[in-house]
């Protein structure tokens, strides 16, 4: 059934009609306490919807769609191990990756939480084996590099947790560089190649397919690039020594020539951008520890309890997935913005791009009709402050609505005596605090603004959530990420969608495989439009 169908999206579509007419402000003048009201807390986690354009109408209306929509079957669904991934006929279980020691969950007549401890152990005793400077090089000395080679969730979820978390690492890890490498043209990697010594660079080949392109073509430069280092090691002393396979597909890493002793395995009911829980966490163990990577699956965890037990009034991935829904098909916002107010968080809106949009970047429903009503929104975001002195002015001034997302952490520095950090924390939360207030509450924050010039004037109704982490640690890390996980898949419910598939990225791949062809200098190009055509002549005149 389409979610027009229900009585609460048609209830919305009144209730949105006066909606769109108020402004924030006015909605803050008749109800001064709103953070009490829309104010949700969960352990060290705060979530502030009190700037979005909502009354409590708006969610209890927004909670009897949820309902209708039978939220609660879906998610015992997803975490029981049904097959909700239709279109590839599997589960989608990324929350047992985080299901503690001795739980028990069996899907299809495997019991699986034992094998992911056993697939975890295999990985303590690696990053065990490299901190402890046992895994050696072909020349015998210990590691001192480990460059992870993968794309999308093969390298976006370690990427971000490795930045964000950069100051939580353990003595025996601190010696340890840890890179990330993902673009296809080479160039990350030929720039690191420069300066790495092959005889202590360990490479990660982290691909769930070990067929993707981008990942391969680095792993071969990789390879090669340690050949021509060493005239005396064979071929396969150098992958052993330098190389780990990380994937759902051991024969294609073997065939690849990384040995088993040398991979960890995950599972295809591990989505890609859901990976980072598993093996593909490697990076993340690396840089935190065994101990420390564990403390983000325990966050992720008592998320997913509190997701799967907690009414929907009070349960923070169903609120924030709602209020995303009322934003996009009731008030017609389609753009949201990500806002991280700490530099750790750098790369956290590049995460969500993909976890959003590749999840629910869809227009067709699981029954395979047309949606006829708009889904993912167009996410992108960045530092705050850095955003503050970019695009802010667009999201002031400019024509678009956009919703968005201000995440910061109350705590930090507390345990330096670096008052010039501590003073800049304050200056970072003073700005966070003021740009969301002026977004959703326009001049009317000042004394005086109608007075201005119109050009000066800043119109406010942008809606703002707020999630406030007391600190920033391995385990609120790991609250937030699976926060966002499941906020997806409570759209996708809503949306009627799977969000679990990305049959939208086939076709470039297949496109770019004649185009490749094309690009040979015996290549017919007739087959191609115009542009194509010219483009092709253009590349292979200037190569001449
Ligand atoms: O092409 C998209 C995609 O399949 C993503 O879904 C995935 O995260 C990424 O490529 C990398 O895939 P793999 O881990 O199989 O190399």
């Amino acid at each position: 059934m389409s979610p027009k169908d229900t009585q609460a999206w048609t209830d919305l579509q009144s209730h949105a009609y006066y909606m769109s007419q108020s402004h924030i402000s006015t909605l803050f003048q008749e109800s001064p306490d709103r953070f009490s009201q829309f104010g949700f807390a969960q352990d060290d986690l705060l979530l502030d919807l009190s700037k979005q354009r909502i009354t409590d109408e708006t969610l209890s209306l927004l909670i009897k769609l949820a309902k209708e929509r039978d939220l609660k079957g879906w998610t015992e669904d997803l975490f029981n191990g049904k097959h909700i991934n239709d279109s590839e006929d599997r589960p989608a279980l990324h929350t047992a990756l985080r299901t503690p020691k001795g739980d028990k969950l069996e899907v299809d007549g495997v019991e699986i939480i034992e094998e992911v401890h056993q697939n975890l152990e295999r990985m303590d005793a690696i990053v065990n084996k490299i901190h402890s400077g046992q895994w050696r090089g072909y020349t015998g000395h210990s590691i001192n590099t480990v460059v992870n080679i993968g794309v999308g969730g093969s390298d976006l979820g370690p990427f971000m947790a490795c930045k964000a978390l950069s100051e939580n690492q353990p003595a025996e890890a601190r010696a340890l560089k840890v890179h990330f490498v993902s673009s296809m043209d080479g160039s990350q990697l030929a720039d690191l190649l420069s300066h790495l010594n092959p005889a202590r660079t360990l490479f990660v080949i982290s691909s769930k397919s070990f067929t993707t392109i981008d990942t391969l073509a680095n792993a071969n430069t990789a390879k090669e690039w340690l050949k021509a280092s060493s005239n005396e090691a064979s071929e396969s002393v150098l992958v052993a020594r330098h190389f780990i396979g990380v994937s759902a597909s051991p024969d294609k890493a073997l065939s690849w020539g990384i040995p088993e002793s040398n991979q960890l395995a995950f599972w295809d009911w591990t989505g890609g951008r859901y990976s980072m829980w598993s093996t593909i966490g490697l990076p993340i163990a690396l840089k935190l520890g065994a101990k420390g990577f564990r403390e983000v699956l325990a966050g992720a965890h008592a998320m997913d309890c509190h997701f799967r037990d907690t009414p929907f009034e009070q349960n923070l991935p169903v609120l924030i997935a709602m209020i995303g829904i009322w934003n996009i098909n009731f008030l017609n916002i389609n753009a949201h913005a990500i806002l991280p107010y700490d530099g750790r968080l750098s790369h956290i809106p590049a995460y969500l791009e993909q976890l959003e949009m590749e999840s629910n970047g869809k227009s067709v429903t699981r029954d395979g009709k047309a949606t006829d009503y708009s889904t993912c929104p167009i996410l992108w975001g960045e530092v705050g402050t850095n955003a503050q002195h970019a695009f802010y002015q667009l999201l002031h001034q400019g024509t678009e609505s956009v919703m968005c997302d201000f995440i910061v952490a109350a705590r930090r520095y507390h345990d330096t005596d670096n008052a010039e950090l501590q003073h800049q924390h304050q200056l970072n939360l003073a700005n966070c605090l003021a740009q969301s207030r002026i977004l959703a509450l326009g001049d009317s924050v000042i004394e005086g603004a109608e007075d201005a010039p119109v050009y000066k004037r800043y119109k406010g109704n942008q809606p703002c959530t707020t999630i406030l982490l007391d600190e920033l640690t391995p385990y609120t890390f790991g609250q937030l990420i699976a926060m966002y996980e499941h906020k997806v898949f409570v759209q996708s419910v809503i949306w009627d969608i799977n969000p679990f598939d990305q049959w939208g990225v086939e076709l470039g791949k297949k496109v770019a495989t004649t185009l490749l062809e094309a690009l040979g200098p015996e290549a017919a190009t007739s087959d191609f439009d115009s542009s194509t055509q010219g483009l092709l002549q253009h590349i292979a005149m200037r190569n001449q």
